[in-house]
């Protein structure tokens, strides 16, 4: 059964689509990372992770949060990431292997097929709007989580009304970076329902949010 996004393209032309975008962007996407880092660094700080956890970065891209990540689990916790793009997962695998980290595991993967060895304490999702739009992307990863694992987003999203002429500039932005560019009102909306302790704060003069939770038991 083909599985349609609520934009009416399926999750397997959003994908191919967005696999394409990153075929160009992956050699200067770290590059035009450089202003959001405190926006990863409070999304990973959400996440509250402890040593001796597992932790899920989903739709990990080029790895830039992976040292993060394997800091806070620690050498006894574990690293799981994954990514469809493999010219974005290439750089991750060159990050992992320079580093030497053998508690990071890479998976060349969509979201809609993860399988993963153990449930997860804890899921990463920055900057990752296709995945949070696919209801198929949303159920397998909330499978993946144990009841209770800490859950926080970072995204973009459209400016609040009074800055509405602003939002077709985000929708071109965001356009660069996913197959199905759209959906920028609320975009959290298929998650946060599953989630308990649901609390969203908007960034970047409103353009932006971090937001939390937990998978419901
Ligand atoms: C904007 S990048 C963010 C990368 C990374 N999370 C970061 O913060 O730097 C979005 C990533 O999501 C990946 N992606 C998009 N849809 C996906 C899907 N359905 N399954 C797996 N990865 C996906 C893309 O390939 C891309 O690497």
């Amino acid at each position: 059964m083909t599985v349609r996004s609520p934009a009416g393209l399926s999750d397997d032309a959003i994908r191919a689509a967005s696999i394409e975008k990153y075929r160009h962007r992956a050699a200067g996407y770290d590059s035009t990372c450089g202003p959001t880092w405190p926006i990863r660094e409070r999304t990973i700080a959400l996440l509250d992770l402890q040593p001796g956890q597992a932790v899920l970065d989903v739709g990990c891209g080029t790895g830039l949060s992976l040292a993060r990540l394997r800091e806070r689990v620690g050498d006894e916790g574990c690293v799981y990431a994954f990514d469809q793009s493999p010219d974005m997962l290439r750089q991750a695998r060159d990050r992992v292997a320079t580093a030497g980290w053998r508690n990071v595991h890479l998976y060349e993967t969509p979201a809609q097929g993860l399988t993963l060895p153990a449930p997860v304490d804890a899921l990463l999702f920055h900057y990752t709007h296709d995945v949070l739009r696919s209801p198929s992307a949303v159920e397998r990863l909330l499978a993946c989580a144990r009841p209770g694992a800490a859950v926080a987003i970072a995204g973009i999203k459209y400016f609040p009304f009074w800055l509405a002429p602003l939002n077709i500039w985000v929708y071109y932005k965001n356009h660069g970076y996913n197959g199905a560019p759209g959906e920028l009102r609320s975009p959290w909306d298929r998650i946060a329902p599953r989630l308990d302790g649901w609390h969203l704060t908007p960034t970047q003069y409103g353009m932006g949010y971090i937001a939390s939770g937990r998978v419901r038991a």
